[in-house]
């Protein structure tokens, strides 16, 4: 039989209706976790956590949305009463965004920021408490993006936000190490989820230009794009028992994609 590795420890997903999140929650199910699927979306939240029990996982639905304080501390209360501690954090909620320096209104600016780098902040925040009253092999794992370390036209909010998740991480990972408690960055390259969707419903990366570029050219050295389950893997290698000396890092998933020029 299969050791369950994370056995009985209390996982949330911000973000874990779709997409990167989802994949990183049904791996960590895998492995035994208990599955909080904290989303804005509360039906698909609640739908995620249905799909994952209908696998034979743990799994619970619990709607937050990470850009508002009142509903971050509601979700933090819930959790507490129903288990009262958190061993595993995984901030990936965020939202797409294509504004440029030109043109660009702060409104949308601050709207971005207080989604994709408060959010993670305040979510953090709120739950410090129970990830401290929590089990061995605490974790926290920021979803970033090669965004947060590189940058391309129109990225103005996004990459500010996901660079500040970067140096946020490192920050955490000081304050927290000696509770024992790691914090760990990955940065996904490009990763088919319904974030990649543009506004007329075609995929951003199945244009001619992406196509020529980053597959023909090899700017992705794998020539595809990431599928979610292919963030999966390093989410769960970070919230494993295998990463305890490893916190304060920065992970570029991307298919080498920065390793190229
Ligand atoms: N898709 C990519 O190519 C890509 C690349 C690099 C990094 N990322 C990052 O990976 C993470 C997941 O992205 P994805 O592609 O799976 O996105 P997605 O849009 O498919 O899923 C995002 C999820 O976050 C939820 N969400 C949005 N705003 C929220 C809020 N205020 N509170 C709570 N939940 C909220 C949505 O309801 C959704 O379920 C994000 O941090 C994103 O920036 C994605």
């Amino acid at each position: 039989m299969t050791e369950l590795r994370l056995k009985d420890r209390v996982a949330v997903v911000t973000g874990g209706a779709q997409g990167i999140g989802f994949a990183i929650a049904e791996r960590l199910a895998r492995e035994g976790a208990l599955l909080i699927i904290a989303d804005v979306n509360a039906k698909g939240a609640k739908d995620a956590a249905e799909r994952l029990k209908a696998a034979g996982y743990a799994a619970e639905g619990i709607p937050v949305d990470i850009s508002s304080d009142a509903s971050v501390a509601a979700f933090a209360r819930a959790l507490d009463a129903r288990h009262g501690r958190c061993e595993i954090l995984v901030n990936n909620a965020a939202i797409s965004d294509g504004n440029g320096i030109k043109g660009m209104s702060m409104e949308r600016y601050a709207h971005v920021i207080n989604i994709n780098q408060h959010g993670a902040v305040r979510m953090s925040v709120a739950m410090i408490d129970l990830i401290l009253k929590a089990g061995p092999a605490r974790r926290i794992v920021n979803i970033a993006s090669i965004m947060g370390v590189r940058s391309w036209p129109d990225s103005v909010p996004y990459s500010t936000a996901k660079g500040a998740i970067v140096n946020f991480t490192r920050a955490m990972a000081c304050d927290l190490a000696t509770d024992g408690v790691t914090v760990n960055a990955l940065c996904p390259g490009f990763v088919n989820t319904p974030m990649s969707i543009l506004p007329d419903g075609s995929h951003e990366y199945d244009s001619d230009w992406f196509r020529d570029i980053y597959v023909k050219y090899g700017r992705i050295p794998f020539r595809r794009w990431a599928e979610p389950e292919d963030i999966a893997g390093p989410a769960y290698f970070f919230c494993s028992d295998d990463a305890r000396y490893v916190t304060g890092q920065v992970l570029l998933v991307d298919g080498g994609a920065s390793a190229t020029f």
